[in-house]
């Protein structure tokens, strides 16, 4: 028995299969386009998406039987907004991505309005370009004709679970879940369910709004003669960071997890509270229950640390691959004064400051390429390290996975930085292990999490050991260099 996992990210869509011990059988991955039409500005063709995943669930069928799978889970890039025809599932335009920076002025002047209180209030969120709803204000402010159809009912809104589930089921389903939700600006976090107030400040029509469905249980069917003859029930869902917080179990408040990736977020369960900060972190839903209760979580998102060794490779090209960063960074000692601030899409938690952009200082005559590439992997460090130190109640070791988890050097300056382990699970595609978790126990695989938990297994564990005197030297430098780059792209 079985489950496939599906996790449709920022820059790729990877499939897995997961048997009920919680081994990866089958792995399937494919790549889609990223789009940067402006400086600041990032989109995704939605079908290709829906080709990407339909690509990555073909390598997984051929190497598992289809008759062994029970269910699939869908995990997916949160934020990142698309519309699409309800009829032919068409798309009128590109997603707009959850990185884009369009909507900064226009948070502004929602700020100087003197909205943000209220938004904060309901969503738990801020005004920033990083969430939904301006990226959909935006949209109706610039492409009149293309409302005109969302308002008269014939495009509908969502996220890139609830397009998927719309391709996956013929447009028979057109849903999401609290954890994709409550990153839009549009849902009341209290309340748990879209809110009318802010529909209106948003000018988004609610009936334009997927429904909302718990994390787990059935949801939707898949449609066979659109999803490669399979006809499976689609039993769980969650964003991607919510869903790595159940991969990495952490069930109980208190239990935190960081999940590398494009960018990297730190998630705190804090249980059926919705716990606030004043310290520039999001209060979100993780999930809820088919009896409807629902866990929160708080949340540091920040938004470039994968990405920042992606650019060393693909924009610098200093770095063949993402891999050989590691050992290029450990040629040197240290950095020699080198700190880079990876602020390529302005700065989220704790700074947020949409204007931020990145920044290498430090350089002398004697910089090389490892310094650089060592600096990158600093900066990784200290920006966890500076979440961490506003999350209340963070226990005394962090969970990590996704990609840039495999780099040990980096797990290891993380623990140095933090001033506590770092727990490395075997399985460090937790969000889509998380995805198959809901699906398995929507569909019965696992009966409870007590049964996933004893699927979790510690791969290494990563003790602090530098001289806390220098870590602390290196982190005060790159905080001087952080306040260097904000606001610079306003100049
Ligand atoms: O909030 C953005 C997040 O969901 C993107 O995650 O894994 O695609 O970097 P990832």
């Amino acid at each position: 028995m079985s489950v496939l996992a599906i996790d449709a990210g920022t820059t790729g869509v990877t499939a897995l299969v997961v048997d009920e011990r919680g081994s990866v059988t089958a792995r399937g991955y494919q790549e889609f386009a990223q789009h940067f039409p402006q400086p600041g500005w990032v989109e995704h063709t939605p079908e290709e998406i829906w080709q990407a995943t339909l690509e990555a669930v073909r390598e997984v069928l051929r190497q598992v039987d289809a008759s062994s799978l029970r269910a699939i889970g869908i995990t997916n890039q949160r934020e990142t907004v698309l519309l699409w025809d309800r009829e032919t599932l068409g798309s009128p335009r590109r997603a707009i991505v959850w990185q884009d920076r369009r909507t900064a002025d226009l948070c502004v002047r929602l700020r100087d309005a003197g909205h943000e209180p209220r938004v904060a209030e309901l969503t738990g969120l801020r005004l920033d370009p990083y969430f939904s709803g301006t990226k959909l204000a935006w949209l109706a402010e610039h492409e009149p004709h293309t409302w005109a159809l969302v308002e008269e009912g014939r495009y509908a809104i969502g996220t890139v679970d609830s397009y998927l589930i719309a391709r996956m089921t013929r447009g028979t389903w057109h849903v999401t879940d609290v954890s994709n939700a409550s990153r839009t600006l549009l849902f009341d976090l209290a309340a748990g369910d879209w809110s009318d107030e802010l529909c209106g400040l948003f000018g988004v029509p609610r009936d334009a709004l997927p429904d909302l469905v718990p994390n787990w249980g059935e949801v939707a069917v898949t449609d066979p003669r659109v999803f490669l003859d399979l006809a499976l029930p689609i039993c769980g869902l969650a964003g991607d960071q919510q869903s790595a917080l159940f991969g990495q179990t952490c069930f109980e408040p208190g239990e935190s997890k960081c999940t590398y990736g494009t960018g990297s977020f730190i998630l705190t369960n804090t249980g059926g509270t919705v716990q606030r900060s004043d310290a520039g972190l999001l209060s979100t839903a993780a999930w809820r229950s088919p009896s409807g209760e629902t866990t929160y979580a708080l949340e540091g998102a920040i938004f470039v640390t994968g990405a920042a060794v992606q650019w060393l490779r693909d924009g610098l090209q200093i770095v063949g691959s993402a891999a050989e960063t590691a050992a290029i960074a450990a040629t040197v000692e240290d950095t020699e004064g080198v700190v880079f601030v990876p602020a390529l899409t302005g700065l989220g938690a704790p700074d947020w400051d949409p204007l931020a952009r990145g920044l290498i200082i430090g350089l002398t005559r004697g910089t090389t390429r490892a310094h650089v590439v060592r600096a990158t992997l600093e900066a990784i460090a200290y920006e966890v390290r500076d979440v961490l130190e506003t999350m209340p109640g963070a226990g005394a070791a962090l969970r990590v996975d996704g990609g840039a988890a495999a780099n040990d050097l980096l797990c290891q300056i993380q623990a140095d930085q933090l001033g506590v382990d770092v727990v490395r699970p075997r399985q460090i595609e937790t969000t889509a292990i998380g995805a198959a978790f809901l699906a398995g126990l929507g569909a019965g695989v696992w009966a409870s999490t007590d049964d996933l938990r004893a699927t979790w297994q510690e791969d290494r564990r990563f003790s602090p050991a530098a001289d806390r005197a220098r870590v602390d030297a290196g982190h005060a430098r790159w905080r001087a260099a952080v306040e260097r780059s904000k606001g610079w792209g306003a100049l």
